[in-house]
């Protein structure tokens, strides 16, 4: 079984690559990833060598390289998490999510026709659903995206779904909550959080900090994918849900109390425009084909926190990087 993954060098990208690496030794992995400022083949460094595994250094805005891919590696399956993520950026500068969330997605679901594939699993967000201030959204829920990172993101979620029935390739689309756990990017929340305590700075929380997202490690969501890879119905959409509701407030208590510290290194600062209230998933669909989330909230947040302390110079020189000038511009001087 060969796995076309995109985007396979970004936080949960490189997760999954692991994850499934350990699983099945009998898969191979082609990782198309353009190495964006959020592309980190340190996050790879254990399975570079690994004869099961290839990297290629690629843009799926790239028609002609992403045709030579299929054309080469003739891949059974494509899991495509390639895109910019940040909303915070997204506000700033919206461009490049629609040219890669909407356009360079388009690339692979035509390529994928004309090359034909067995699964073309598509991973798209809770974020695509809007702002819920009760309940829980269903999968059949209208998307009424808030952010030009969410609206792109839902454009290339029902232009997958268009593909399945229009076309029928084979598409499945997961929709997940906030994943938290190892590499990812320090501009999120946790792990600006904690590397910003770490540095004896202060945490820019926005607005009132009363504003919830529904957590889920990173583990649990790789193996909601891998569920609905193998048992998931082609044309179907899957929530894939942590289940742990928290205010942004909360979330920062519980990061400074971990690391020994108090309320006073919270600074509220300005809101965030469009701000969304509450995101929070059903998940019955997916409990129905075999998943669940394992991992108690407290432990995989102990564990996280653990892992960037005992990898300080991995997020640091993200954090000298490009990230300096973003964060500049975001926050201003600190
Ligand atoms: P990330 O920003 O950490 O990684 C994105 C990866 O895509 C990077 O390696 C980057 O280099 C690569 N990439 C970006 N543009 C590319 C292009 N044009 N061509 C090839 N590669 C490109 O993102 P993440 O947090 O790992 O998210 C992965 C996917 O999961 C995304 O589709 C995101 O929308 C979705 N998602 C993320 C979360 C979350 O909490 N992080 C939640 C739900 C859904
Ligand atoms: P983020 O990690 O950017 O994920 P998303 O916006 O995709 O949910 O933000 C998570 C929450 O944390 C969101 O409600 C915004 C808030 N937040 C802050 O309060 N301060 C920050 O510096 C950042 C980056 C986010």
């Amino acid at each position: 079984m060969k796995l076309l993954i995109t985007g396979g060098a970004g936080f949960i990208g490189s997760n999954f690559i692991h994850y499934i690496l350990g699983k099945y030794p009998d898969y191979k992995i082609v990782n198309l990833d353009k190495l964006t400022y959020c592309g980190n083949l340190d996050n790879l460094k254990e399975v570079e060598n690994n004869p099961n595994y290839k990297f290629i250094k690629g843009d799926i805005c790239d028609k002609e390289k992403v045709t030579e891919i299929f054309e080469n590696e003739k891949p059974d399956f494509i899991i495509h998490f390639a895109a910019e993520t940040h909303v915070d950026r997204s506000i700033l500068d919206p461009y490049a999510f629609i040219k890669t969330n909407v356009l360079g997605t388009h690339i692979l679901l035509e390529t994928a026709k004309k090359f034909g594939i067995e699964r073309f699993l598509h991973i798209s967000t809770d974020e695509t659903y809007g702002s819920i201030e009760n309940g829980k959204f269903k999968e059949e829920d209208i998307l009424m995206p808030n952010s030009p990172y969410s609206a792109s993101k839902a454009s290339s979620d029902l232009l997958a779904r268009s593909y399945f029935k229009t076309f029928s390739l084979p598409i499945i689309i997961t929709r997940s909550s906030n994943n938290y756990g190892p590499y990812e990017y320090p501009e999120k929340v946790i792990p600006l959080f904690i590397s910003n305590i770490l540095e004896g700075k202060k945490v820019p929380l926005y607005g009132t900090g009363k504003n919830i997202r529904d957590w889920i490690f990173v583990l649990d969501n790789c193996e909601g994918i891998d569920t609905v890879l193998h048992n998931g119905e082609i044309g179907e959409i899957y929530n894939i849900g942590g289940g742990n509701e928290k205010t942004n407030l909360e979330l920062t208590k519980i990061i400074l109390n971990e690391l020994g510290k108090d309320e006073s290194q919270i600074e509220y600062v300005e809101d965030r425009l469009g701000h969304d209230f509450r995101y929070a998933l059903d998940i019955e669909k997916a409990k129905k084909i075999g998943w669940e989330p394992k991992h108690s909230f407290e432990e995989a947040m102990k564990k996280t926190i653990a892992w960037y302390l005992e990898n300080k110079d991995w997020w640091r020189k993200l954090k000298q990087e490009e990230f300096g000038k973003y964060y500049e511009k975001q926050y201003g001087e600190r």
